[in-house]
């Protein structure tokens, strides 16, 4: 499915420099043809491989619950991954993460659109609530909060601020409770 959703962008413009128009961001699922743009762009927003080295691996290992690529102009500007994060002995759930933006394409609302999506597709899917190991001034503009009010531990010592849950279905999220465990790509690859 092809999301299309409008956006400013900075778009460069003959003899005018950089010009803000409204561009068309398609929000859609990866392809294989994606998967250096991807790398690529990994490599450009972290400064360093790691981020998508273990986007590589989650991808060759099949745990991958949902990947989506935003693109401009047919060309892969950002991208959101989400893997299986099991919690207790039998209950998975969703992480988000690694994500990215090219740094040239940031601050234009990408991001943004790429969790929206993304969320809503795994509400609709009927998963019970979103993990997300990041920045705490970021994400809780698209409802996550801090974990721990739900009882929730991250397997990693981090702030507790940084390890935050959206959820998306009430009713199934409350009985759930315990350490939530990433998948192995995310500790084995460096
Ligand atoms: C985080 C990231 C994906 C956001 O993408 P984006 O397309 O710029 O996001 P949006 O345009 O929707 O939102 C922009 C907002 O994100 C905020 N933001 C970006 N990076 C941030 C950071 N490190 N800490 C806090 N806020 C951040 C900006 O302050 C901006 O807010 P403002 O417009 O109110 O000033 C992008 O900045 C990125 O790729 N960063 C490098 C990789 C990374 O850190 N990925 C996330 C961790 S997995």
């Amino acid at each position: 499915m092809i999301l299309l959703s409008w956006s400013h962008a900075r778009v460069p413009v003959y003899g005018l420099g950089c010009l803000e128009v409204h561009v068309p961001i398609e929000i859609r699922e990866e392809r294989p043809d994606d998967v250096a743009a991807v790398r690529d762009l990994n490599r450009r927003a972290f400064g360093q491989d790691q981020e998508g080295n273990i986007v590589d691996a989650l991808r060759a290992n099949g745990a991958v619950l949902l990947f989506l690529v935003a693109t401009l102009n047919d060309r892969v500007v950002g991208h959101i991954v989400y893997s299986p994060l099991s919690i207790s002995r039998n209950i998975t759930v969703a992480a988000l993460g690694p994500m990215a933006v090219l740094p040239e394409c940031q601050r234009q609302g990408i991001g943004g659109k790429l969790i929206e999506a993304g969320n809503q597709k795994l509400k609709d899917a009927g998963c019970p609530f979103i993990i997300v190991v990041g920045h705490a001034d970021y994400y809780p503009r698209f409802g996550f909060k801090p974990a721990s009010g739900h009882g929730i531990k991250c397997e990693w010592d981090v702030p507790d601020d940084v390890f935050m849950l959206l959820v998306l279905d009430r009713a199934k999220m409350k009985a759930v409770s315990g350490l939530a465990r990433y998948r192995h790509e995310f500790s084995s690859v460096s």
